[in-house]
């Protein structure tokens, strides 16, 4: 393989939490009398809380402030966490861990680069907390994918440059993120349909036999 580095999305990639995205918001959107179904919640993957909270709003009648805003992201935030709660190592699955497990062994350096402030948290839940050799998440950046930002600082903290790593992605945003840093990408699932993603792939494993 010509990288040295990779770099995976959280959510989407290594484990699936939309469903408790969608949960979290969908009470907050009933309260507010706001329509929201599952074709909205797959424009908010690889989008931070704030932006995502925006498009939900983009249905709403009434203009809320800032500060209205963040409440409602907070009860969300709650809401979410409570959920992930639930969340067990089972949640990765056997063929995620032992790709992971033969890139390593491949002297591959493994980072995760995710718009989430809870990154930590699901890496916990999940049993990966002390896996990757560099974590880059939502409480280091201030722009969220599309932007590049997050896995600049993942390749930073592997020691790498851009073009020494593979990013994988499910998000259009993350495939948009990684061309802008400069990253070839994996495009899993929807992104794997984005025009200007590097490799196509249908699961995590493929990543093995990506030169071939
Ligand atoms: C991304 C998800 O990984 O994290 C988005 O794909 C989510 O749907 C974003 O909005 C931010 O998550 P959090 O946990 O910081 O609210
Ligand atoms: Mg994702």
């Amino acid at each position: 393989m010509r990288y040295k580095g990779i770099i995976f999305d959280l959510d989407g990639v290594l484990c699936c939490t939309d469903q408790y995205h969608y949960e979290a918001w969908k009470q907050i959107a009933d309260e507010i009398s706001i329509c929201f179904d599952k074709t909205i919640n797959n424009r908010l993957r690889g989008i931070s809380r704030m932006d995502s909270l925006d498009i939900i709003l983009e249905k709403s009648e009434k203009k809320y402030t800032q500060e209205e805003k963040e409440a409602l992201a907070e009860k969300k935030n709650n809401i979410y966490r409570q959920l992930l709660t639930r969340m067990t190592p089972e949640d990765v699955s056997q063929d995620t861990r032992d790709t992971l497990n033969t890139l390593r062994l491949r002297g591959i350096k493994l980072a995760v680069g995710s718009s989430s402030k809870n990154t930590k948290t699901i890496l916990k839940q999940v049993g990966l907390e002390d896996f990757f050799d560099a974590v880059s998440d939502g409480t280091d950046i201030t722009h969220s994918k599309p932007h590049p930002e997050v896995f600049l600082i993942a390749a930073k903290r592997l020691g790498l440059k851009p073009p020494q790593c593979l990013v994988v992605e499910d998000a259009l945003a993350g495939i948009e993120a990684a061309g802008a840093g400069g990253f070839d990408s994996a495009g899993i699932g929807e992104a794997a349909a984005h025009g200007r993603v590097t490799w196509r792939i249908g699961e995590i494993s493929d990543l093995l036999n990506l030169e071939k």
